[in-house]
C-alpha cells in the first residue's frame, strides 16, 4: 500500500490515465475518489460511469449526450457525462462490460480529446482526467478479442493495483477503528484482543468492504463498551472459515496454496527461511511461489 500510495502522490496532478485493478470491495472507488478529492480538479465535478450499469444502447446517448430532435423523445438538448465532466475526473467503473463497439467511440473521444452529442455537428472539448478500474483480467480479455488493445494502452499510462485486505493484513487495526468510528452506534471504545485477533486473522474474501459491514453489524449487536468475539459474524468465529470460505467460494488449491502461503509469510514478518521450514518446502521453492502468485 506504501508503494501504491507513493505512486498515487507522483501521478495525482499528473493528467495520465490511470487504470485501477484489484479484487471486489479493495476501494477502486475510493481511491478514485480520493485521487480525484487531492488533484487540482477538485473543484470539478468527479462523474461516476457504471460501465455495468448503463443499459448498452443508451449508452452512447449517456456518454455523449443529444440534440434536440435527435430520437422522438429528444425534447431538449441533453449533456452527455463526459461534457458534465468539464475539467474534472470521468470514472469508468468495470470499463470491461463495454463492448467492443462502445470501446471503439469512446477511445475516440479520448484521443481527440474532443466528439460531438449524437444527431450534433458542432465538437465538443473533452478535458476531464480518465480513471477506469475493472476487477478482471484484461490482457485475457484482449487475447481472446474482448477487449481492444488501442483502448488498454490509452487507458493504463498508469496502472494502480489495491491489493486484496488478506495480503495487507496490517491495515486491518486501522481501517476497523475507523468504520467504528463512522458507525452509528456511539459509545463503543475499541476492541477486546480476542475479536481484533479474529479481525485480523480472518482471510476477507470480500476485503474492504466485508470488513467494513462487518464491523458495522457488531457496533449494533455489541451489549459492553467493547466489540467481543460474540457480535462478530459466525464465519469469522468458525475455527474452519478458510476451508468453509474456500469450499464456498469453490477455490482452487491453488488458490488455497497462495492464502495459506500468505498467512505463514505474515506470521512470520516474511522471514523466509522460517516461513519455508513451516511450509516444509525449500526456501527457493517458496520463492518461486511468491513470484508465480504475485506476492510481496
Ligand atoms: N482505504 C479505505 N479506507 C476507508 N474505507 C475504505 C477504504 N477502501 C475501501 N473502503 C470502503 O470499502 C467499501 C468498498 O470500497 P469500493 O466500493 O471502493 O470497492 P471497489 O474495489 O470499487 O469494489 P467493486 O469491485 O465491488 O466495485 C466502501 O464502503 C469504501 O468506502
Ligand atoms: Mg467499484
Amino acid at each position: 500500500m506504501r508503494a501504491l500510495l507513493a505512486t498515487v502522490e507522483k501521478i495525482v496532478d499528473h493528467d495520465v490515465s490511470l487504470l485501477i485493478l484489484g479484487e471486489s470491495g479493495v476501494g477502486k472507488n475510493y481511491l478514485a475518489e480520493a485521487i480525484h478529492a487531492c488533484s487540482a480538479r477538485k473543484e470539478q465535478p468527479f462523474v461516476h460511469i457504471d460501465c455495468a450499469a448503463i443499459p448498452h444502447d443508451l449508452f452512447e446517448s449517456e456518454l455523449f449526450g443529444y440534440e434536440q430532435g435527435t430520437f422522438t423523445d429528444a425534447k431538449a438538448r441533453k449533456i452527455g457525462k463526459l461534457e458534465a465532466a468539464r475539467g474534472g475526473t470521468v470514472y469508468f467503473d468495470e470499463i470491461a462490460a463495454l463492448s467492443t463497439a462502445l470501446q471503439a467511440k469512446l477511445l475516440r473521444a479520448i484521443e481527440e480529446r474532443k466528439f460531438t452529442r449524437l444527431g450534433g455537428h458542432q465538437n465538443v472539448t473533452f478535458s476531464a482526467r480518465v480513471i477506469t478500474s475493472t476487477n478482471v483480467d484484461l490482457d485475457a480479455l484482449v487475447q481472446s478479442g474482448e477487449f481492444r488493445r488501442d483502448l488498454l494502452y490509452r487507458i493504463n499510462i498508469v496502472t494502480l493495483t489495491i491489493p486484496p485486505l488478506r495480503e495487507r493484513a496490517e491495515d486491518i487495526p486501522q481501517l476497523a477503528a475507523a468504520f467504528l468510528r463512522r458507525s452509528p452506534r456511539k459509545g463503543i471504545r475499541g476492541f477486546d484482543p480476542e475479536a481484533l485477533q479474529t479481525v485480523i486473522a480472518y482471510s476477507w474474501p470480500g476485503n474492504v468492504r466485508e470488513l467494513h459491514n462487518v464491523i458495522e453489524r457488531a457496533a449494533l449487536l455489541e451489549e459492553s463498551d467493547r466489540i467481543t468475539v460474540a457480535a462478530l459474524a459466525d464465519r469469522l468465529r468458525d475455527g474452519a472459515s478458510l476451508l468453509t470460505a474456500a469450499a464456498r467460494d469453490q477455490w482452487t488449491l491453488d488458490q488455497l496454496e497462495e492464502r495459506y502461503i500468505c498467512e505463514v509469510l505474515r506470521q512470520t514478518r516474511s522471514n523466509y527461511s522460517r516461513a519455508a521450514r513451516i511450509l516444509g518446502i525449500n526456501r527457493k521453492t517458496l520463492l518461486e511461489k511468491r513470484k508465480r502468485y504475485g506476492l510481496v
